[in-house]
């Protein structure tokens, strides 16, 4: 299973991802930033044990369970330089702020609109493949790459509220795009 921009190919995230995971994202600290789980880690193995629990484990049974995908982001070449994909992690205290998008891109790949690119097709993938209503983001008020991208998503601020160990953290929220207008002055059941 693939998703395929311009520039990128998204391929679902399995096992043999992690070294990559870990040794592309989790390890640099200006991409683990703002993931107080990932953040400061002391070592590889650490990193190799937390990301594995914290995230592989976790998406594998939010797959089994809700259905929503995962995404390694590779370049066509099929180098892997980050993730993208849907979580349902609960550390917010509203089941409402579920499934929740994440996103980490490798340092050297930012800003060249790489990212706007792999989560505009995660973004609509995911209402083909789920009836979930919404999408969350779940972004630090001093996240700002994150909510540039965001509303450029589509996302817009719904609200503030405590989460991941943080005493605010911005909600955003991208509605389903509608349905498609069914014709009118003639009754579309019935026959
Ligand atoms: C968030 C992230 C995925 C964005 O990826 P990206 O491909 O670099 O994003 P884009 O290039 O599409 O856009 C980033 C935008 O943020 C803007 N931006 C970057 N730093 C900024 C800052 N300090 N203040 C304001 N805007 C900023 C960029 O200018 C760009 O906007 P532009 O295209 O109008 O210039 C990437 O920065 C990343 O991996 N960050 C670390 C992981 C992370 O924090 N994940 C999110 C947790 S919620």
């Amino acid at each position: 299973m693939a998703l395929t921009t311009a520039r990128l190919r998204l391929t679902e995230l399995a096992a043999a991802d992690l070294d990559a995971f870990v040794d592309v994202l989790a390890a640099d600290p200006t991409v683990v930033a703002h993931f107080r789980a990932l953040a400061g880690l002391p070592d590889r193995a650490t990193r190799l044990r937390v990301v594995r629990a914290g995230y592989f484990d976790h998406f594998a049974a939010v797959r089994a369970t809700w259905g929503h995908v995962n995404w390694a982001i590779r370049r066509l070449d099929g180098q892997f330089i980050g993730w993208c994909g849907l979580h349902h992690r609960g550390d917010v205290d509203d089941p409402a702020v579920a499934p929740e998008i994440g996103w980490m891109l490798a340092r050297d790949w930012q800003g060249r609109g790489l990212m706007a690119e792999a989560a505009g097709a995660v973004v609509a993938d995911a209402f083909a493949r789920s009836t979930a209503a919404r999408l969350n983001a779940v972004v630090a008020p001093a996240n700002a790459p994150s909510l540039v991208l965001a509303r450029r998503l589509g996302f817009t601020e719904a609200r503030r509220l405590p989460a991941y160990g943080a005493a605010v953290m911005v909600v955003l929220v991208r509605t389903r795009p509608d349905e498609p207008k069914r014709p009118t002055g003639r009754r579309a059941c019935c026959r």
